[in-house]
């Protein structure tokens, strides 16, 4: 996907600032909160038994606080935590030097679960079962299998998509959770706290403004506020207040809505080439030249949830609130309907 400031996918510059507003314990992560107190409570559970945390899968779309939960939870075991990617780990010698590097009770995080290799997925099995690690050595005619022990650990899994793991290893997560869009109220606040951790104040209403603006999703509220904070900068303001919000927005192009162009490209195909629905996915994504799983993961779940997009058994199809965005004559039940049947 095009680089751009509304896009909920990591950005190469937003790694420094992330580290310093990523909040370190489970009080300061803001919302989800069905997700933070199961987990609240499993973490004291597994101190009181003095067993390791159950294996934790955490899924949903991009930026919504999957790494930053994963080191909460480390952080509030009072462990280290480790982290690999799916697509780094290519051959099993990969995953067995990580897990040999692990002490007891600590929390391997390996993001992008989905994309790592089905044989590195059978390796841990074992390992994430009994805590042992089936290698074989030697070469050709001389191999044998020999067992390792590992210590008890915790596997924490991030991903987009929950669907594209195996079965097998979904079931050997004990917690499994799923992180929603945030509400505005939290986002606000989310807001708010960046404001203090980089030292520049924010009025209520700019940071209700930014929020709205935020596509449901923190990293993209922390992007957009580090650019307006910078308009405020050149502006000599003290505080970020809602001109300089209105302003700033205007001039990154950011809607209204917070939807982004990938959005308004998506929902104007299904209008302007399908008539608004329903069409099926893999011809929406031809249409848009997207994979299909960037449609299924980063773009569609948003404007699912917010009722500008519509899944019917026929395919995906637009609703009138999508040709209210894109300022598009709606037609009522009329528009779309072939008259030659
Ligand atoms: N609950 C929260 N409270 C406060 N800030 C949050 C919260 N969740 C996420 N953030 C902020 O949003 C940023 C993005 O979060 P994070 O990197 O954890 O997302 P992610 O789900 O891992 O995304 P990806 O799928 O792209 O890896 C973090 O830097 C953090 O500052
Ligand atoms: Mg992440």
């Amino acid at each position: 996907m095009k680089e751009r400031i509304i896009t909920s996918e990591e950005l190469e510059d937003d790694g420094v600032v992330d580290n310093t507003i990523r909040p370190e314990v489970l009080d300061e992560y803001i919302g989800q909160s069905e997700v933070k107190e199961n987990i609240r409570v499993f973490i004291e559970a597994s101190k009181i038994r003095g067993e390791v945390l159950d294996h934790v899968l955490l899924y949903g779309p991009p930026g919504l606080g999957k790494t930053t939960l994963a080191y909460i939870i480390a952080r509030e075991l009072g462990v280290n935590i480790k982290t690999a990617s799916g697509p780094s780990i290519e051959k099993s010698g990969d995953l067995a030097a990580i897990l040999s590097t692990l002490e007891p009770g600590d929390v391997l995080f390996i993001d992008e679960i989905h994309r790592m290799p089905r044989f590195i997925e059978e390796i841990l099995y074992p390992a994430m079962e009994d805590f042992t690690l089936d290698i074989i050595i030697g070469g050709e005619g001389s191999s044998r299998s020999i067992k390792i022990d590992l210590p008890p650990f915790t596997l924490v899994g991030a991903t987009t998509r929950a669907g594209d793991l195996s079965a097998p290893l979904r079931d050997r997560f004990g917690i499994v959770s799923k992180l929603k869009f945030y509400t505005t109220e939290e986002l606000t606040e989310i807001i708010k706290r960046t404001s203090r951790v980089l030292e520049m104040p924010i009025n209520e209403d700019a940071a209700i403004e930014l929020a709205k603006r935020s596509r449901g999703t923190p990293r993209i509220a922390n992007r957009l506020f580090k650019r307006v904070r910078d308009f405020a900068l050149v502006d000599k303001k003290e505080s970020i207040d809602l001109d300089v919000m209105n302003k700033a927005l205007e001039r990154l192009k950011v809607g209204k809505s917070g939807l982004d162009e990938t959005d308004h490209q998506l929902l104007k195909a299904i209008i302007e080439r399908f008539n608004g629905g329903p069409v099926g996915i893999d011809a929406l994504a031809s249409s848009i030249g997207e994979e299909t799983s960037t449609i299924e993961d980063v773009i569609e779940p948003y404007l699912l949830q917010e009722g500008y997009l519509k899944r019917t058994s026929r395919g995906r199809m637009v609703t009138e609130k999508a040709y209210k965005e894109l300022n598009i004559n709606y037609q009522g039940g009329l528009f779309g309907i072939d008259l030659d049947v």
